[in-house]
């Protein structure tokens, strides 16, 4: 495995398989590696004959006050997880080198980065819209991967992939969880052992509004309000950022959860905020 830090060498070479007519998968991603970072680059191991991988914790995607400066980072464990998953090239470059002094352009996509995170994080999606721009410009993969945990990410590079004419392939690939259901995310680490064992009661409340839909239940207010009952009783040490049910696609709140509706959550606990999603359908 080949690890490059210049966006320039790490453009020539994927152009290169571009210009060769190899096919590419990229899977970008902020390290700190996990099973649901790796089941993206095993996706992209079967289904592209060149892997490449980003790690980096992207400074324009956190607002003030958040994470950034001790987000968790294991540069050489995350180098031997992507070596093993077969990743070709990893591109690990240094925030001066992705924005050098100068850089003037934004990328922001309206509509769908109203709710939820867009919300909660003002100016979140805008810095995850130019650094995915930037990344797909240099790898320009056949197929770029990313996970469904983080939907209305994947709606937002959806919307913007197919705005800006960019002839990369996306696929959305599923959560992936822990035995008891907490999905998995390299902010768990910051969880409590209090909050680890609460956490899992977050999937448990999506789970019991997809049983209400399954029963029948045809009103978001009332599927809201009972996945709200239960974070209050099960979730004691959180407080919720948002319950919404949305249009999977335009991530606009839906009136009926009998047609296409995606409940996603964000919960609060003292060192982390995690989210979570499920169609309802
Ligand atoms: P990061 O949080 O590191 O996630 C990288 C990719 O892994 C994303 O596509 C995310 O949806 C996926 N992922 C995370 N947890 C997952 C899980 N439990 N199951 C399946 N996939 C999972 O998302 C980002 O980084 C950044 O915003 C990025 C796109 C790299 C831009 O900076």
């Amino acid at each position: 495995m080949q690890i490059i830090t210049s966006p320039k060498e790490f453009q020539s070479l994927c152009w290169s398989w571009r210009a060769q007519g190899v096919t590419s998968a990229f899977v970008p991603t902020m390290g700190y590696l996990h099973q649901g970072h790796l089941s993206l680059l095993e996706w992209g191991r079967s289904n592209a004959q060149k892997l490449a991988a980003s790690i980096f914790v992207n400074p324009t995607q956190f607002g003030p006050g958040e994470d950034l400066s001790r987000y968790p980072r294991d540069a050489e464990g995350d180098a031997a997880k992507a070596r093993d998953a077969g990743v070709d090239v990893l591109f690990m470059p240094e925030p001066a080198a992705m924005y050098p002094s100068g850089f003037a352009t934004s990328v922001s996509v309206s509509g769908l980065t109203g709710g939820l995170c867009g919300r909660s994080r003002p100016g979140h999606f805008d810095g995850v819209a130019v650094v995915v721009t930037k990344l797909l410009m240099l790898s320009m993969p056949t197929t770029a991967v990313f996970g469904q945990k983080d939907w209305q990410q994947l709606a937002v590079i959806r919307r913007m992939v197919a705005d800006l004419d960019i002839p990369v392939a996306i696929e959305g690939r599923p959560i992936l969880r822990e035995d008891d259901g907490l999905a998995l995310s390299s902010r768990n680490v910051y969880l409590t052992p209090e909050e680890r064992a609460q956490a899992p009661e977050i999937h448990k409340g999506l789970l019991l509004a997809r049983e209400m839909a399954a029963d029948g239940e045809r009103s978001p207010r009332k599927v809201l309000a009972a996945v709200a009952d239960h974070y209050r009783a099960k979730l004691p040490g959180a407080s919720v950022d948002y319950i919404e049910c949305v249009h999977p696609e335009t991530i606009q709140p839906v009136g009926d959860v009998a047609g296409p509706a995606l409940l996603a959550v964000a919960v609060k606990f003292s060192g982390a905020r995690l989210i979570d999603n499920m169609l309802l359908h």
